[in-house]
């Protein structure tokens, strides 16, 4: 099911919320968010009418909820979906980045709600710049682009929501039956491994080759004195698109 709302604060947050109540698979859309939330305390653009935010709400069988596949679905999902038109050179930036060469084109942020035992409930929120123009890009503090800017396609709402939706459920799937699949097909998408980037961690920040990406998410850095380091979180930059 899909739930539209014209404004919300955040559909993460309302996913949180109201996690009880809804079912599960259910995709919060928000035309407009008036706190849209984003990773490491940031906040998320988010203008009326000009781009996806939406928040699906899972229920995954008790002991099986793996937040770290989260934005491996929801980044692969995404690729899927912009695919429709014709955007094929979308990537993914670990951890939760879908860019555009050196432009962010969507971000994903994954929340756990945990009521009390047995009752946890998974939220992967995602934002993707629809129909977004170069006067809402200079009001974010990174390079940013949107679906139209790189197509010239305008994007309607309901029917990239649908088909997002469903592109999530099918990775979703894929993560319970066969979570080394999802793995493989994420590595795949994501071209960082070979890659020198520096990567700013929780405290400090360091500069490195991509080692590996693993299954539960983490990023291997090679440091110039030939030590690897595993980071499970963070921003990575390069210094020009993979
Ligand atoms: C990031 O890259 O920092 C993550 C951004 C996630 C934004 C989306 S928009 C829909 C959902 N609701 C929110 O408040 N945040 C996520």
């Amino acid at each position: 099911m899909i739930l539209y709302f014209d404004e919300l604060d955040s559909t993460n947050a309302y996913c949180m919320r109201e996690a009880r109540k809804l079912d599960d698979r259910t995709l919060v859309v928000a035309r407009a968010q008036s706190a849209g939330r984003g990773r490491r305390g940031r906040s998320w653009h988010s203008p009326a009418r000009q781009n996806f935010y939406g928040s699906l709400l899972l229920k995954p069988p008790f002991g099986k909820a793996r937040i770290e596949h989260l934005p491996q679905i929801a980044g692969l999902a995404v690729l899927d979906a912009v695919l429709d038109f014709d955007l094929q050179s979308a990537w993914l930036k670990w951890p939760n980045d879908v860019y555009v060469g050196t432009k962010k084109l969507a971000g994903i942020l994954a929340e756990c709600s945990v009521q009390g035992p047995g009752d946890e409930a998974l939220v992967v929120g995602i934002g993707v710049n629809l129909n977004m123009g170069l006067d809402d890009f200079d009001r974010i503090d990174r390079p940013a682009t949107s679906v139209r800017y790189e197509t010239g396609r305008d994007v309607d709402l309901e029917p990239f929501a649908e088909s997002l939706r469903a592109a999530l459920l099918t990775w979703y799937d894929l993560a319970q039956d066969d979570p080394d699949e999802l793995h493989r097909h994420w590595v795949e998408s994501s071209p960082l491994i070979g890659k020198e980037v520096e990567i700013a961690a929780t405290t400090d920040t360091y500069t490195g080759i991509v080692r590996a990406i693993e299954k539960d998410g983490a990023i291997v850095i090679e440091l110039p004195d030939g030590r690897q380091e595993r980071f499970h979180n963070g921003d990575v930059s390069l210094n020009a698109a993979p």
